[in-house]
C-alpha cells in the first residue's frame, strides 16, 4: 500500500489530502485562508497564512489518518495559479501575494502588449496579457513599488512558494508556469524572447519540471513543522486546474474536464501544443508530462446563479429552485439570459460585459427565470467547446465535477446543450487528489499519469444527450447574437 500526499493552496483555504495508491481518501483537512482586499481591484494574501495553514492541515490529516510521516511516499502540490510572492536573496517575502483575481495591472498589460506584439505574445505563450497572470504583476510592482523591485531575488507561485518551504528549493511546474506569460509553452522552457523584451532578470527564474517530476526533498526544519519524513519526495504538481484535470483523468486528448462551480471552466487536454490565434482560449502546457490544453474559463459564472436566486427567489435553496425547473421546456419558452454578472473571460474578454434577462413575457414565471440562467450559464459553457471544435479539438467525453454538477436537471441541460456525454467520477476532491495522483506517478507507483488515472479515477454514472438536445439549437444561435448587439450599451453603462 502506498500513500500519497496532495497539497491545495486554494484562494479559501490550505488543504491536505491523503489517498492511497487506489485513489481512496485516508484523510483530509483544510484551514481557511484569509483574504485582504486593501484598494478597489486589489487582492492579496501572506504567503506565511499559506504556510502556517498547510503545515497545520498535514498535521491534522496525518493524525486523522492513523498514519506517520514515514508512511507518505511522495508529496503533491497544486493551488491558485497566476499570483506573485517576491523574495529577497535570503527567502523573506517582500510584500503581500497579489492574486490571480487582482485587476490592478491593466495598464501593466498593454505594454506587454506593446513590446511583444499582440500575435507574438500568443503564439509564444498562448495567451493574451490578462491582469490576472503573473508577468504583468512583476512590471506592476517594478512601476509601482520600486524598492520591493530592487530587493527582489526570486519569484515564486503560491504552490512553489509552500514547495520552498518544504524543500528550500526555487522550482516551479510547467502547467504553472505557463500560466505567468513568460513561458515558451510550445517548447517547455522560458521564453527569452517574452523575458527580455520585459527586462526580467534571469536569476529571478526558478527552475521549470515536469508536473511528476521530483523537485527536492522534504528539508528537516519542515519536517519538525509539517509530521512529514525528512527526505520525503516532492513533485512538480501542477496549477490547479491542470491538477484538477489529472484529478478527474482529463489526460487524453478528447476527455475534457468541466469544473461547474463558482467559475465555470472547460479544460482540454492537447496532443500538440496549439493557440486560439486570437487568444480566446488560453492554452497551457498540462500537468501530465509532454501535454498541453486548451482552457476556457468565465468569470465566476457559476457565481451567478447565486446572485439571480438572491434577486428572485431569495431564502429558497439551489435543489428547491433548480426542482421547479423540471417541467419548463428546454429554452425556457424564448427567454434568454446571459451570464456576464462580473465580466467575461473566455470568450469574450471584457471586463464591462454584464448580465441580461432577454425576451420576458407575462407568461414567464421565477421558474422560467431559473431555467433561462442554468441555461444561460451552460451556453457560455459551450462557447468554449464550440472554440475547441473550431481548433481541431475531438470531444469524445466529458467528466463533470463542481457543486453544480451535482444537479441531475443540471447535468441533463449541459448533456444536451454541450450534446455530449458527461461523466462523473469517484473523485470530488479536485485539484488536490490530482496533486495525489501526479505525486503517485513521481513516487513511481505508476509508470506514467494515464496509467494513475486509470487505477486511481473511477466513473461513475454518465448522462447522454436526450431528445431535446437538438431544441437547444435555435436558442443557442440566438444567445449568440446577445453580446454583439449590447455590447455597446455595457461599455455606456
Ligand atoms: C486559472 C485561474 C484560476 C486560478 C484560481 O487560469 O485563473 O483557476 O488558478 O483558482
Amino acid at each position: 500500500m502506498a500513500y500519497l500526499l496532495g497539497l491545495d493552496i486554494s484562494t479559501t483555504g490550505a488543504k491536505a489530502l491523503i489517498v492511497d495508491h487506489t485513489g481512496q481518501v485516508i484523510a483530509s483537512h483544510t484551514t481557511p485562508q484569509p483574504i485582504s482586499t486593501p484598494k478597489p481591484l486589489w487582492s492579496e494574501q501572506n504567503p506565511a497564512d499559506w504556510w502556517g495553514g498547510i503545515a497545520a492541515s498535514i498535521r491534522a490529516a496525518l493524525a486523522e489518518s492513523g498514519l506517520r510521516g514515514d508512511d507518505i511516499a511522495a508529496v503533491g502540490l497544486t493551488g491558485q495559479m497566476h499570483g506573485l510572492v517576491l523574495q529577497d536573496a535570503a527567502g523573506n517575502v517582500l510584500r503581500p501575494a497579489i492574486l490571480w483575481n487582482d485587476q490592478r495591472t491593466a495598464s501593466q498589460c498593454e505594454q506587454i502588449t506593446e513590446k511583444v506584439g499582440f500575435h507574438r505574445l500568443i503564439e509564444l505563450t498562448g495567451n493574451r496579457a490578462l491582469t490576472g497572470f503573473t508577468a504583468p504583476k512583476i512590471l506592476w510592482v517594478q512601476e509601482n513599488e520600486p524598492e520591493v523591485y530592487a530587493k527582489t531575488a526570486h519569484f515564486l507561485l503560491p504552490k512553489d512558494y509552500l514547495r520552498f518551504k518544504l524543500t528550500g528549493d526555487y522550482a516551479l511546474d510547467l502547467s504553472d508556469a505557463a500560466g505567468t506569460l513568460l513561458l515558451d509553452v510550445a517548447n517547455r522552457r522560458w521564453s527569452t524572447e517574452v523575458i527580455d523584451a520585459l527586462g526580467i532578470p534571469y536569476e529571478w527564474l526558478p527552475a521549470l519540471f515536469e508536473g511528476t517530476e521530483i523537485t527536492s526533498m522534504v528539508t528537516a526544519t519542515a519536517a519538525t513543522e509539517t509530521g512529514l519524513r525528512v527526505g520525503t519526495p516532492v513533485v512538480g504538481g501542477g496549477g490547479d486546474q491542470a491538477a484538477g484535470a489529472a484529478g478527474v483523468g482529463a489526460v487524453r486528448e478528447g476527455i475534457i474536464g468541466l469544473a461547474v462551480g463558482t467559475s465555470g471552466v472547460v479544460f482540454a487536454p492537447l496532443e500538440r501544443y496549439a493557440y486560439e490565434p486570437d487568444g480566446l482560449l488560453h492554452a497551457f502546457c498540462h500537468a501530465a508530462p509532454g501535454l498541453w490544453h486548451f482552457m476556457g474559463r468565465d468569470a465566476e459564472r457559476g457565481r451567478q446563479f447565486a446572485v439571480v436566486a438572491r434577486f428572485t427567489c431569495a431564502g429558497r435553496s439551489f435543489d428547491e429552485l433548480v426542482g421547479e425547473t423540471a417541467d419548463i421546456p428546454a429554452g425556457s419558452e424564448g427567454l434568454l439570459f446571459l451570464p456576464y454578472l462580473t465580466g467575461e473571460r473566455t470568450p469574450h474578454p471584457d471586463p464591462l460585459a454584464r448580465g441580461a434577462f432577454v425576451g420576458l413575457t407575462v407568461r414567464h414565471s421565477k421558474a422560467h427565470m431559473t431555467r433561462a440562467v442554468l441555461e444561460g450559464v451552460s451556453f457560455g459553457l459551450k462557447d468554449s467547446f464550440e472554440l475547441m471544435r473550431a481548433a481541431g479539438m475531438p470531444v469524445r467525453q466529458i467528466r463533470v465535477q463542481g457543486g453544480g454538477a451535482k444537479s441531475a436537471i443540471w447535468r441533463q441541460i449541459l448533456a444536451d446543450v454541450l450534446n455530449a456525454p458527461l461523466a462523473r467520477t469517484s473523485t470530488t476532491d479536485g485539484a488536490a487528489f490530482g496533486a495525489a495522483v501526479l505525486a503517485a506517478v513521481g513516487a513511481k507507483v505508476y509508470p506514467n499519469v494515464q496509467t494513475a488515472c486509470e487505477a486511481m479515477v473511477q466513473i461513475t454514472d454518465e448522462t447522454l444527450p436526450s431528445s431535446h438536445a437538438p431544441d437547444y439549437i435555435n436558442p443557442y444561435a440566438l444567445y449568440r447574437t446577445l453580446y454583439p448587439a449590447l455590447k455597446e450599451t455595457f461599455t455606456r453603462i
